[in-house]
C-alpha cells in the first residue's frame, strides 16, 4: 500500500481491450462509494508528457527500442511526480490507464529488449517509490482486439504507431501480460470479451475480493 490514504489502481491490457471504458465506469462506482477519484493515463497526462506522447505515438519518428523505453520511463517519472504522488498523498484514489506492466509487456517482450533485471531496476527508478495497490488486466484474444481497433479506425478514430504493429507483436504483448498475471498476486485477470456491464461486474468483484474498497 502507498503511504498516503489514496490508492493507485492500474488498468492494463492490449490495445482495444475496452479498459478505458471500464476505467470511467469504475471511477463513477468508486465515487458513489464516497471516494475521491481521479482518472489519468500513460503516456502523456502532464504538459511535458503530452510532448513525449506525441514523439512516441504519432508516427512521425520511429524510435529504436531503447529510445522508446526511455521515453516511456521519462513520461512515467514526470507523471508520478506531478500527478500520482500528490493525489495519493491527498487521500485521492488514482485510476491509471497503463503503468509499468505496459512497459514490461510492450518494450521488454514486444520489442524483445534484453536484460529483464536491468529493466526491472529502471522501472522501479521511474516509479519514484509508488506501486499499484491493485492492477486489473483486461484480457482479450489478440484477434478480437485487432478487430476492435480496425473497426474503431474505420469509424474515424485515429490509431497510434503501436496500434499498427504486426499481429505477432500484439501476441508477444498478450503473452507477457499473461505471464505477469501469473507472477504477481497484485494483478487480477478480467475477461474483457464479455459485454460491458458484465466486465464491470468482474471489476467490482475484484475490488471487493481484494478488500481494496
Ligand atoms: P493509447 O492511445 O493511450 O491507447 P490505449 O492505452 O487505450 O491502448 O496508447 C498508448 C500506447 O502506448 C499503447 O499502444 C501501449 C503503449 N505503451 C507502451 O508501449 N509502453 C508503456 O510503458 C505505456 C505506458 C504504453
Amino acid at each position: 500500500m502507498n503511504n498516503g490514504a489514496g490508492r493507485l489502481i492500474t488498468f492494463e491490457g492490449g490495445d482495444g481491450s475496452g479498459k478505458s471504458t471500464q476505467l470511467r465506469l469504475t471511477a463513477a462506482w468508486l465515487q458513489q462509494r464516497g471516494h475521491e477519484v481521479i482518472i489519468t493515463h500513460e503516456p502523456g497526462d502532464t504538459p511535458l508528457g503530452s510532448q513525449i506522447r506525441r514523439l512516441l505515438l504519432e508516427g512521425e519518428y520511429t524510435p529504436v527500442p531503447e529510445c522508446e523505453l526511455f521515453l516511456f520511463l521519462a513520461d512515467r517519472a514526470q507523471h508520478v511526480s506531478e500527478v500520482i504522488m500528490p493525489a495519493l498523498d491527498g487521500g485521492v484514489w488514482v485510476l491509471c490507464d497503463r503503468f509499468s506492466d505496459s512497459t514490461m509487456a510492450y518494450q521488454l517482450a514486444g520489442r524483445k529488449l534484453a536484460d529483464p533485471d536491468g529493466l526491472a531496476a529502471m522501472l522501479e527508478f521511474a516509479e519514484l517509490g509508488v506501486t499499484p495497490d491493485l492492477t486489473l488486466w483486461f484480457d482479450l484474444p489478440v484477434g478480437e482486439a485487432l478487430h476492435r481497433i480496425r473497426s474503431r479506425s474505420s469509424m474515424g478514430e485515429e490509431s497510434t504507431r503501436l496500434d499498427e504493429e504486426a499481429q505477432s507483436f500484439h501476441e508477444l504483448v498478450h503473452a507477457a501480460f499473461a505471464a505477469l498475471h501469473q507472477a504477481h498476486e497484485r494483478i487480477v485477470r478480467i475477461d474483457a470479451s464479455e459485454p460491458v456491464e458484465q466486465v464491470q461486474g468482474q471489476v467490482q468483484t475484484a475490488f471487493d475480493a481484494r478488500g481494496v474498497v
